[in-house]
């Protein structure tokens, strides 16, 4: 029979998937070949570029995963310790995106636009420290939302 619980963990799943693997083929793949091969107005260029997709489909991720997992955790009785855990560090997560995307992500459109490069570099910087950040906790978010049932 159908279940509206499948759709909901697959949904949440899925959207889990694009962001924090996202953030890792940028963070772990795309900035170190980036760097050996491009020089800075390029870089940043294509960094923007890259980041007008990708951030899009962090948008939709977010949205996806909020909303399939508060609706599943509305059907628990009782919340185990580590689905709080997943909701607290999945909103953190939430606030960082919200943060990188608000205040150097604009900053670096603004510098690549007027081709400061020292500036757009410096909001690289940022973006690059979250992203690393907001990577770890995805990365331990997933292990604390799957293997979590086994001890909390
Ligand atoms: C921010 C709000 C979030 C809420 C409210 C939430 C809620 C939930 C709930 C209720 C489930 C269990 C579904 C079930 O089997 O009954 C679940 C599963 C899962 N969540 Fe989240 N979640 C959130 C964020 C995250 C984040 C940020 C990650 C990872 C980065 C994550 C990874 C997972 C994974 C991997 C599962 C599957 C666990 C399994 O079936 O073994 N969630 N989530």
């Amino acid at each position: 029979m159908f279940n509206p619980l499948s759709v909901a963990l697959s949904v949440h799943i899925l959207g889990i998937i694009v962001w924090v693997g996202g953030m890792f083929f940028a963070h772990q793949a795309l900035r170190p070949a980036i760097v050996e091969v491009l020089e800075p107005p390029q870089r940043l260029s294509l960094w923007v570029a890259t980041f007008k997709r990708f951030f899009l489909w962090v948008w939709i991720s977010i949205v996806l995963v909020l909303v399939s997992g508060l609706w599943m955790l509305s059907l628990y009785p009782q919340i185990p310790v580590f689905m709080h855990i997943m909701l607290g560090l999945g909103v953190i997560m939430m606030l960082i995106f919200l943060h990188v995307f608000f205040a150097p992500y604009k900053k670096l459109k603004q510098a690549v636009a007027e081709e400061r490069w020292v500036d757009g570099a410096k909001a690289l910087g940022q973006i690059r420290l979250l992203v690393g950040i907001n990577l770890s906790i995805g990365l331990v978010t997933t292990i604390v939302a799957t293997a979590g049932k086994f001890y909390l």
